[in-house]
């Protein structure tokens, strides 16, 4: 029995990780040459496994740490992750590393202990200013120490705005865009947040970073990558069955993940497009209390309704005439005010290329059809 082979929830690469190829050659662009890089779309598109891939694929070319904000909770915290990650990264021995740590933080002064993860550095105070520009300071002076390009990627950056937001805003930008051997990423699916940080004139990281789209798979690559895991792992699919999942999902990496990974679980010899069905039944059995939750949650009959629509007709536009008669909205401006809850709660959301938003969670977007039919 092979284990299923469908991986999703987790960041991916590898033989895990399918296509992206214009992306990576992008980012390898923009971040060696010296740019900064904004990637902002929704959730579980594949920022964070595209972070994971382009890193497998830089190798020695250059030394990459990956900071995740959601696992910090301060801006000591953050230091303390920023000087761990870069000084392991880029040296192998402990020496080397309290070396240098000692050269660049003379007034931060962290503590070093080993542990079986690796290098733990602890700062047993609240940070000053100061040291807080020194930590910042850190990746380009070990990159022009090391020869060798240092990119930091920023996880979830919105995070940062729970602790001291816009003084860290200032901080990075006054470092960052002194360096020349180091460069960032900035990744986040707070589209609202992000947008603010960077094209509003009065923030420090206006225009900071390069904005990059991450869209949906394209599907003939995807379909390749679907029917070779179904037979490396010693199962089989029909080449039209597996189109026939990417109709549904259109693509959409997670949710493409989820249903083969479902599929398989069913079924790892697929023959029948009835299958997809009957795992759609599943995920949707398996997440119904949630979905429950969050439609008892939504405020008024406006965003019920035009999630009704918005799940019957994903294509349609929401502000005619028709489709407002027909779902019972009051006025364009009422869709609009409804569509904007939507978003703002991230059960709506835009993936390029489209022009407007959709139910984000493909099976939610399932549940409210049957839901409609009842
Ligand atoms: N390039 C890819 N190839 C295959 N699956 C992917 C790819 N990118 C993302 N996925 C799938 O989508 C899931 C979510 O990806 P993740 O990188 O965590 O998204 P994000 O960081 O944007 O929330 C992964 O667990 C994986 O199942
Ligand atoms: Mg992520």
């Amino acid at each position: 029995m092979g284990t299923n082979p469908f991986v999703y929830g987790v960041e991916v690469f590898g033989e895990n990780f399918v296509d992206r190829e214009q992306e990576l050659k992008e980012l390898r662009q923009e971040l060696l040459s010296g740019k900064s890089v904004l990637m902002l779309t929704p959730r579980r598109i594949g920022k964070s496994s595209l972070i994971a891939e382009f890193s497998r694929r830089l190798g020695e070319k250059a030394i990459l740490v990956h900071i995740k904000l959601y696992e910090v909770d301060s801006e000591t915290a953050l230091a303390e992750r920023i000087v761990e990650t870069v000084l392991a990264a880029a040296y192998g021995r402990i020496e080397r590393a309290i070396k240098s740590a000692t050269k660049f933080l003379s007034s931060l002064r962290p503590s070093f202990t080993t542990t079986p993860d690796g290098l733990k550095v602890s700062i047993a105070r609240e940070i000053t200013p100061p040291e807080m520009a020194e930590a910042l300071e850190l990746p380009e002076m070990v990159a022009k120490e090391k020869r060798k390009r240092v990119i930091i990627a920023f996880d979830e950056f919105q995070e940062i705005l729970h602790f001291n937001g816009l003084k860290l805003e200032k901080l990075m930008k006054a470092k960052f865009e002194r360096h020349a051997h180091a460069s960032y990423i900035f990744a986040g699916s707070k589209r609202r947040l992000l947008l603010e940080m960077f094209s509003r004139e009065d923030r420090p990281l206006f225009r900071f970073a390069k904005p990059m789209e991450l869209g949906r798979i394209p599907l003939k690559e995807f379909k390749r990558f679907i029917i070779e895991k179904f037979h490396k792992a010693g199962g089989s699919i029909r080449e039209e069955i597996a189109g026939k999942i990417l109709d549904y999902t259109e693509g959409h990496p997670y949710f493409t993940q989820q249903l083969c990974h479902e599929i398989w679980n069913l079924n790892k010899n697929v023959r029948d497009a009835s299958i997809i069905e009957e795992a759609i039944d599943r995920i949707i059995a398996h997440h119904s209390a949630e979905y429950e939750q969050i439609w008892d949650l939504l405020r008024g009959r406006g965003q019920r309704n035009l999630l009704r629509g918005m799940s019957l007709e994903p294509d349609a536009n929401i502000f005619s005439a028709r489709f407002i008669e027909r779902y019972g909205m009051r006025s364009a401006s009422h869709v609009k005010k409804a569509y904007d809850a939507l978003e703002k709660k991230g059960i709506v959301e835009r993936i390029p290329p489209d022009k407007m938003g959709k139910i984000g969670d493909i099976f939610f977007a399932e549940w409210i059809r049957r839901l409609s039919r009842r």
